[in-house]
């Protein structure tokens, strides 16, 4: 079966986790991507947190999959002159160094441009034009910067970063899309153009209910879903709001059968107006339904903590995995929190390609994440990690150097 992105060809300047999320994406979808790493390091994180000593890590080898590994130094002379060599033969470039680190390079938008004028240049930053344009950014600094971190966390404790990578991840999926939108635009135009994805407007993005949130505070002084109402104070910024639902259907986390030794024994539950009877009739409120101080969601939203902390007497007598069938039995929405041992070993998302088994020539065998889009004509299969330089002859071979011009390179240390 081809893949969508057959005979995209890709410069992968990429390193830590944002850029390698995007360009992971692009391989999965079937482009090839060539990394471009650093002789005798190579990207850092290949010995970051590492679990096994001198084996590439798994923070490594979760993000470069199905990609071919190069070694080259592009501060000498003659790697500058293999990475024009590359710019010539690459679709796209992936970057997301510190800013100005590609131009101190030499290799400029505009001298990317004379090499070749169909190349896309896709870079991660921390931060778009602005004051802070210039800074080195990690995933918790786009967390704070972005509006997740005031927003996330509950009213009286400080702000809280997510353990979802939004910061990375996240922009590292916002470029993939506008790779792939600049790629399809040069079908037209027959030139390529510079993407930029920051960090700080990704995570903005991931968070836009919260500005929704800040307009809505603005105008009316109050949030009527969020815990602070009735009784608590609204300030001028939108706060905290634990774990209620950024929705219009008001969500709480309950505590489930076993909580007070498993800390993942809880269910979320969403009080979803359609199914309101249903829920009174589960947890034995039947009284509930058509008495005026509860039937109508208006009503209900004074007493939300109230009624969830009733709802919680119920889901206590019950696993969470029992409340879930019977909750689901009345469509009343809801999901466990499960933890990662749980999902790591859930054979649904094995039998989906959502977590595969791969196997490494130093590692052994391990969990990664597959691809979570799924496409019916372009099939993902997860290749391992290459080892660091694993591709540099075949590389250099495809791009017309000779044996013995690979062996000066070496020989000189540019690759
Ligand atoms: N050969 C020679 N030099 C190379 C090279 C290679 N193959 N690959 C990279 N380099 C050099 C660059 O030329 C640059 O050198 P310079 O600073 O002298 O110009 C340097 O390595 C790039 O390093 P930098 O990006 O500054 O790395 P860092 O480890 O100091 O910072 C980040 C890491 C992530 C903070 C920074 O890259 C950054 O802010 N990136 C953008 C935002 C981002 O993606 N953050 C999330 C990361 S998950």
């Amino acid at each position: 079966m081809s893949k969508a992105l057959d005979g995209v060809r890709i410069l992968d300047f990429t390193h830590v986790q944002s850029g390698p999320t995007c360009t992971q994406l692009l391989a999965w979808m079937g482009a090839d991507v060539i990394k471009v790493e650093r002789a005798g390091e190579g990207d850092i994180t290949r010995g970051q947190l590492r679990d096994i000593p001198g084996v590439d890590s798994l923070y490594f080898t979760m993000l470069n999959h199905n990609k071919r590994s190069i070694t080259l130094d592009t501060k000498t002379q003659k790697g500058k002159e293999v990475l024009e060599t590359m710019v010539k033969a690459c679709d796209v470039l992936v970057e997301n160094f510190a800013p100005g680190a590609l131009d101190r390079m030499g290799f400029t938008w505009e001298r990317i441009q004379e090499l070749n004028p169909r190349m896309v240049v896709a870079s991660v930053k921390g931060f778009g034009p602005g004051p802070y344009e210039d800074c080195k950014v990690y995933e918790n600094v786009a967390q704070c910067a972005g509006g997740a971190a005031s927003t996330t966390g509950f009213d009286d404790g400080p702000p809280l970063v997510t353990g979802a990578q939004i910061g990375d991840s996240g922009t590292g999926l916002h470029l993939a899309l506008g790779i792939v939108a600049a790629l399809y635009q040069r079908n037209t135009t027959g030139r390529g153009q510079k993407v930029l994805a920051a960090m700080q407007d990704g995570v903005l993005n991931l968070c836009r209910v919260k500005l929704r949130d800040q307009q809505r505070l603005e105008r009316t002084g109050v949030m009527e879903e969020y815990p602070q109402y009735p009784d608590g104070q609204f300030g001028d910024a939108v706060p905290r709001a634990g774990n209620a639902s950024g929705g219009g259907q008001p969500g709480w986390i309950l505590k489930c059968k076993g909580w007070e030794t498993d800390p993942n024994a809880y269910i979320y539950f969403i009080m979803q107006a359609p199914v309101w009877g249903a829920i009174c009739k589960v947890i034995g409120k039947e009284g509930w339904i058509t008495d005026p101080e509860y039937a109508k969601p208006k009503a209900r939203l004074p007493k939300l903590m109230a009624i969830f902390a009733t709802i919680e007497e119920w889901t206590k007598t019950k696993t969470k995995f029992e409340a879930m069938d019977i909750l689901n039995e009345f469509d009343i929405p809801c999901g466990p929190i499960l933890s990662m041992k749980e999902i790591a070993h859930e054979p649904s998302l094995r039998a989906t390609g959502t977590i595969v088994e791969v196997d490494h020539p130093t590692r052994g065998k391990y969990l990664s994440v597959g691809n979570p889009i799924k496409m019916s004509a372009s099939y993902t299969e997860v290749t391992r990690s290459p080892l660091l330089g694993e591709h540099t002859e075949e590389v250099l071979a495809e791009l017309g150097y000779s044996k013995d011009q690979v062996a000066v390179l070496r020989a000189e240390k540019v690759i």
